[in-house]
C-alpha cells in the first residue's frame, strides 16, 4: 500500500492530501471556513458540514491534479473518524467510504489527534521516537509520552478550557474576530511588557495538568476596569499570551525532565504561535534538548497529517473492507493503544 488519499473534516477546514510512503508528501489542499463562521463568533456545526459538504470532492479533484496523479493509482483512503463535530466527521467518512467501495480499496479512519501528534514526522528535522508530545489545539490541551506509533501515554491536561479556547476567548473579549489565538498573537506586538500581570493558574500544582478557565475571567476583569484604547488592548493581549505560554512552556519542560526524555514536539494550531516556539526552543536548547514543530501550515488542521497518520497506522494494523464507518465524536487517544 503506497499512495494513502488523506481526508479531513472534523471541524471548520476540510483537508485533503496524498502521501506516498516512498517519496512522501505529493499534494494537499485545503479550505478554511473561518470567513463562513466569522460572523457568528465560533463554529456552527450545521454550516461547517454543509460546507464540507461542497469542498470535499472538489478538493480531491484538485489534489490528484497537483499530483499528477488519477483515482486510480490510490490504494487506500484514510479519513478522520473523530475526534470532532458529527456531522462534519460524517461528511469526510461517507465520501472516503463510498468512494473506497466504487474503488475496491481499503480504508483507515484516523484518530484526529493521533494526526496532530505526528505531524512533525511530515517536516525536517524529525524527532525520533521516544518524544513528549505538547499537543494545543482549539479542543485539546495534552502533554503525552510517544513511544512509537500506537503508543501513547497521557502524562498531563488541562481540566477545563484548552489553551486555544484560552487565547479565543481572551481575543474575543478584546474584540478580535473568531478564532482569535493568532490575531491576539499579532495585536500583542505593540503591547508593554510588565503593564499588567495575569495568573499562572496550576503552575505550582506538582502535576503536568493545566487549567485556563481562570484566565479567561482575569482577562474579563482588566477589560472591565480599563478603558479599552489601542495601548490598553494590546498590553492585555501581550499579559494573556505571556502566560498561557509561560505555563505551557514551564509544563512542557517539567514534562521532560520526569520522563528523562530530551525531544518535545508541538502540535496542533497553537503551535503555530511563535512566541511558544520561540520560548520553547530558547529553554530546551539550553538544557541540551531539541523541540520539533510541523510547517506552519501543517499545525492548523490539514489533510497531510491525515493521510500521513494513516499510512503509518496502515504499516501495524488492518485496514478495513467493509466500508460500514463510524464516526466517534469523543474518542480517547489512548484506546488506539496497540496491545502488548
Ligand atoms: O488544531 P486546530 O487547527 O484545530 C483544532 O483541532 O482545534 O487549532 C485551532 C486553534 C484555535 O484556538 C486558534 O486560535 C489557535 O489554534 N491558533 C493560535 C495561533 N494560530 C492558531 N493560537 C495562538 N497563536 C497562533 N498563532
Ligand atoms: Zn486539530
Amino acid at each position: 500500500m503506497k499512495l494513502i488519499l488523506g481526508i479531513e473534516s472534523s471541524c471548520d477546514e476540510t483537508g485533503v492530501a496524498l502521501y506516498h510512503t516512498e517519496r512522501g508528501l505529493l499534494a494537499h489542499t485545503l479550505h478554511s471556513q473561518i470567513a463562513l463562521h466569522n460572523e457568528y463568533g465560533g463554529v456552527v456545526p450545521e454550516l461547517a458540514s454543509r460546507d464540507h459538504v461542497r469542498y470535499t470532492i472538489p478538493l480531491i479533484r484538485s489534489a490528484l491534479s497537483k499530483a499528477h496523479c488519477k483515482l486510480n493509482d490510490v490504494d487506500a483512503i484514510a479519513y478522520t473518524q473523530g475526534p470532532g463535530l458529527s456531522g462534519a466527521l460524517l461528511v469526510g467518512s461517507s465520501v472516503a467510504c463510498a468512494l473506497a467501495y466504487t474503488l475496491g480499496l481499503p480504508t483507515i479512519g484516523v484518530h484526529h489527534l493521533e494526526g496532530h501528534l505526528l505531524s512533525p514526522l511530515l517536516s525536517n528535522p524529525k524527532p525520533t521516537f521516544p518524544f513528549v508530545a505538547l499537543l494545543v489545539s482549539g479542543g485539546h490541551t495534552q502533554l503525552m509520552r510517544v513511544d512509537s506509533v500506537g503508543r501513547y501515554a497521557l502524562l498531563g491536561e488541562s481540566i477545563d478550557d484548552a489553551a486555544g479556547e484560552a487565547f479565543d476567548k481572551s481575543a474575543k473579549l478584546l474584540g478580535l474576530e473568531y478564532p482569535g489565538g493568532a490575531l491576539l498573537a499579532k495585536l500583542a506586538l505593540g503591547g508593554i511588557a510588565g503593564r499588567f500581570k495575569l495568573p499562572r493558574p496550576m503552575l505550582h500544582s506538582g502535576d503536568l495538568d493545566f487549567s485556563f478557565s481562570g484566565l479567561k475571567t482575569a482577562v474579563l476583569t482588566l477589560t472591565q476596569q480599563h478603558t479599552l484604547d489601542a495601548q490598553t488592548r494590546a498590553d492585555i493581549a501581550h499579559a494573556a499570551q505571556e502566560a498561557i505560554v509561560d505555563v505551557l512552556a514551564q509544563k512542557a519542560i517539567t514534562a521532560l525532565g520526569q520522563t528523562e526524555l530530551n525531544q518535545l514536539v508541538i502540535a496542533g494550531g497553537v503551535g503555530a504561535n511563535k512566541l511558544l516556539r520561540e520560548r520553547l526552543h530558547h529553554d530546551i536548547s539550553k538544557r541540551g534538548g531539541t523541540v520539533f514543530y510541523p510547517d506552519l501550515e501543517f499545525c492548523t488542521d490539514n489533510g497531510a497529517m491525515i493521510a500521513f497518520a494513516g499510512a503509518m497506522r496502515l504499516q501495524h494494523q488492518e485496514a478495513q473492507r467493509d466500508y460500514r464507518f463510524n464516526v466517534k465524536p469523543r474518542w480517547d487517544l489512548q484506546e488506539l493503544n496497540y496491545a502488548d
